[in-house]
């Protein structure tokens, strides 16, 4: 089976890449670098460089190859950010999104797994969330995901595609065996910036607010291991090639942990004292995102096997104490 992955050189689509080819589909990768790695890729995919956005590009492609089932991992996804620049998501995330949904109707592609967000519940107040709690973005990012959501949606009834759609909670750790992990410039998620910390190549770590109504007063978030995250994805491209109907699911751990707490578990886990400093709150964070999954277990037969926080600190250690500038050599 022929897998197109859509941003397979980036931190999670490169994790995907990495995982269909060990179970032996063929992948097709597109990626434009705008954040992934040349050296992220799967040495053994077929790679085409080009933005998605560009029809002309996107059709070359698919004219080349018979693509069975799409992995769309193609987005910008920095909460922060999107509260900053919104167009540029509306443009590569919702824009980028339109195209590919033209060429699966040109070229009769049917199945589509969605890499989409818990950032599309925005404030709920009921933990842990289920995918039936409605859907209210507190944030540009988690808008531009529940659209293209709401468009995978519309093409079905139109032209009978289907697709899983995979809210994630917050996703770190990298590849067991240590050759691919995460890498973004700059660096904006927790686990690798209180890393970045522990390396020295920053003085401190802030903590966004700590007066949220939480235990500590810090944010509370949900933490998957990307190889568990992975796993949901080729389950839901089998889910779908055996007639399963279009889905949402989330993937978390029905547990959450505050910065505060995510902080002190790096702090032992490297046995480096990390100087932490109190800041603003950052805008667009909900205060607390934890997930209910037990949909994609019961649906998809997920059984997520690195669950537990340490796991997925240490294995976020061992690839940024080993790249400690990344990708770059
Ligand atoms: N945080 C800090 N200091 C930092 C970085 C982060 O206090 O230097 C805090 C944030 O304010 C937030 C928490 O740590 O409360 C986690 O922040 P991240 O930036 O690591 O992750 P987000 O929760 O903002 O977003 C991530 C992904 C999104 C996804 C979301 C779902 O980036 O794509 O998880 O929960 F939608």
């Amino acid at each position: 089976m022929n897998i197109l992955v859509l941003g397979g050189a980036g931190y999670i689509g490169s994790h995907a890449v990495h995982q269909l080819m060990d179970k032996g589909y063929e992948v097709v990768v597109i990626d434009n670098f705008q954040t992934g790695h040349r050296d992220a890729l799967h040495p053994k995919a077929r790679f085409y460089e080009g933005d998605i956005r560009s029809r002309e590009f996107m059709r070359s492609v698919f004219e080349k190859e018979k693509i069975d089932g799409i992995l769309h991992f193609a987005a910008n996804s920095l909460v922060g950010e999107s509260m900053t620049e919104p167009l540029k998501y509306f443009d590569n995330n919702v824009y980028g999104t339109q195209i590919v949904l033209e060429m699966m109707r040109d070229f009769g592609v049917k199945h589509i797994v969605f890499s989409s967000t818990a950032a599309v519940y925005g404030g709920q107040e009921v933990m842990p969330i289920t995918e039936e709690a409605i859907a209210k973005p507190t944030n540009t990012y988690g808008e531009t995901k529940l659209t293209m959501e709401k468009m995978m949606g519309w093409c079905e009834h139109a032209f009978d595609l289907k697709y899983v759609s995979l809210r994630y909670f917050n996703v770190a750790g990298a590849r067991q065996d240590g050759k691919i992990g995460e890498d973004h410039h700059p660096e904006t998620h927790l686990i690798p910036v209180i890393m970045e910390a522990a390396l020295g190549k920053r003085s401190e770590i802030t903590v966004f607010g700590d007066d949220y109504d939480t235990t500590d007063g810090t944010c509370i978030r949900d933490y998957i291991h990307v190889e568990d995250l992975i796993e949901a994805h080729i389950l839901a491209l089998d889910y779908l090639q055996h007639g399963g109907e279009s889905n949402i699911f989330n993937l978390g751990s029905n547990q959450g942990f505050s910065v505060k707490e995510i902080i002190e578990t790096v702090k032992q886990a490297t046995g480096i004292d990390i100087p932490v400093k109190i800041g603003e709150r950052r805008a667009g964070d909900p205060s607390k995102l934890i997930a209910s999954a037990t949909k994609a277990k019961h649906v998809l037969g997920w059984n997520p096997t690195k669950t537990t926080i340490e796991q997925i600190i240490k294995d976020a250690w061992n690839w940024h104490r080993h790249h400690p500038n990344g990708f770059q050599r």
